[in-house]
């Protein structure tokens, strides 16, 4: 291959056209939340899960796109009622946005990736004016049994203006966990243009490429997650649409997010804090392709001493069940090639997993209930990010001697 082929193949930013360089590679890769019927096998869809940052504007993004129409569709079984903590995390949103922002009762709000609506139940009941866009029928339907009104489609910018022509301009648009799924985020800001009133803010929450790697937090790489934003790329990622970032907050949600505000230049006064996480992450390397060939290392040793360990508590006898069926799992037990031989089943709460196999790994999917029937002798924790409220929880667990396996940010039994 001459330098000039090699240049039109090379990795382009999906943003700035800038060039990436790969840095994470987590192999051939399912898609995360398509649990499937045993009679499936075989119908499953993979792709190369590898990671690499752009040179010029430092975002840190997937090289292959997962089409979206494979991962948002009617079945799409992840719920977000499905820990306490998210519920408590999505009523302080609403009640936040209700007093601060949505304050007339004229004002619109319209959530991108309501899920099943755990936001807007509560502005709903407030009697805030609300529409959310969600392409996954299944839970879209869960949120309209709450009470919040949806529109199943993507957003974008056919959707948007339609929105806009049948309602109005939104004071608020807000999205969590969804911005960092779509890699034709044009799509999204085209449509936040549309929608968004003059003096509105676009607000939106997702995990954080600096707590990903200071905790090695690697599982949080699967086809959702197609960027991994960081300050300095989002900045300049609004600003390339025409929007400014005017506020970032440091969230708990996920192991670590960021709550980002934007709004149309010269509107709302920007916080000293976008200049200040900025500068920290130059500071820690947040940008620089070297940090992320050392997490991939980091990447391989936990792997290699997972799966070690999960080979020894086999060979000697010992019971070992996965808690909490989540995306992250995904991308441990396909990266480490973890089967039912050493991970017989994984216990969930949602009744749209259970009875289904886990993407890639085909290990079954059984209810909350089998957990303690009888308990096994230790439980590997994917829901890591809810441990707090699992582990409260499942205090008998503990007490009857079974013990947590934990994997980042590195293996170890507690
Ligand atoms: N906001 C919820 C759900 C996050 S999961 C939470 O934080 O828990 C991501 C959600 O985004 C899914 O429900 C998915 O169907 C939805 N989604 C994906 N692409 C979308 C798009 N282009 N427009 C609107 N919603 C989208
Ligand atoms: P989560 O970590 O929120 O999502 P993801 O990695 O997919 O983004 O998913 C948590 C999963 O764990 C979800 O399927 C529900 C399940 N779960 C339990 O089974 N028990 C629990 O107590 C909690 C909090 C979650
Ligand atoms: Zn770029």
């Amino acid at each position: 291959m001459n330098s000039r082929e090699r240049a039109s193949t090379a990795p382009v930013c999906r943003l700035c056209a800038g060039p990436v360089r790969e840095c994470v590679d987590l192999g051939r890769q399912p898609v995360s939340n398509a649990f499937l019927r045993p009679q499936d096998v075989g119908s499953e869809s993979f792709f190369r899960l590898a990671v690499g940052i752009c040179a010029d504007c430092a975002m840190v993004q997937q090289l292959e796109a997962m089409p979206t129409s494979h991962m948002f569709r009617a079945d799409y079984p992840y719920r977000s009622s499905s820990s306490d903590g998210l519920r408590r995390h999505f009523e302080q949103v609403a009640g936040w946005l209700r007093d601060t922002e949505l304050t007339d009762p004229a004002d619109l709000v319209v959530e991108i990736g309501c899920n099943d609506g755990l936001m807007l139940r509560t502005l709903g009941a407030a009697g805030v004016r609300h529409i959310g866009v969600d392409p996954s029928a299944g839970a879209a339907q869960a949120a309209a049994a709450r009470g919040a009104e949806v529109r199943v489609d993507f957003f974008d910018e056919r959707s948007a203006a339609e929105i806009r022509a049948e309602r109005g301009p939104a004071k608020v648009i807000f999205s969590a966990n969804t911005i960092s799924h779509i890699a034709d985020i044009d799509e999204i800001f085209r449509g936040v243009d549309r929608l968004l009133r003059s003096d509105g803010i676009f607000v939106f929450e997702d995990r954080y490429v600096a707590d990903i790697i200071e905790h090695a937090y690697f599982d949080q790489i699967y086809d959702e997650h197609f960027y991994l934003f960081s300050v300095r790329a989002v900045d300049a990622m609004v600003a390339r649409f025409g929007f400014e970032l005017v506020d970032v907050e440091h969230i708990p949600i996920h192991g670590g997010s960021l709550r980002y505000t934007v709004a149309r230049p010269g509107v709302r006064p920007v916080r000293e804090c976008v200049a200040r996480l900025i500068e920290d992450e130059a500071r820690y390397g947040i940008g620089e392709h070297d940090t992320y060939v050392r997490f991939g290392q980091q990447i391989d040793r936990i792997g290699a001493d997972l799966v070690a360990l999960l080979t020894d508590l086999r060979d000697a006898g010992r019971r070992v069940v996965g808690y909490g069926a989540t995306s992250k799992s995904a991308t441990v037990t396909n990266y480490c090639g973890i089967g039912p031989d050493l991970v017989p089943y994984i216990c969930d709460t949602t009744p749209e997993k259970q009875g289904r196999l886990s993407p890639g790994a085909h290990i079954p999917i059984r209810p909350h209930e089998v957990f303690a029937d009888p308990y096994p002798d230790y439980a590997l924790l994917f829901a890591w990010n809810h441990a707090e409220e699992v582990m409260a929880k499942e205090r008998r667990f503990v007490e009857q001697g079974g013990r947590w396996i934990l994997y980042v940010p590195h293996v170890r039994i507690v």
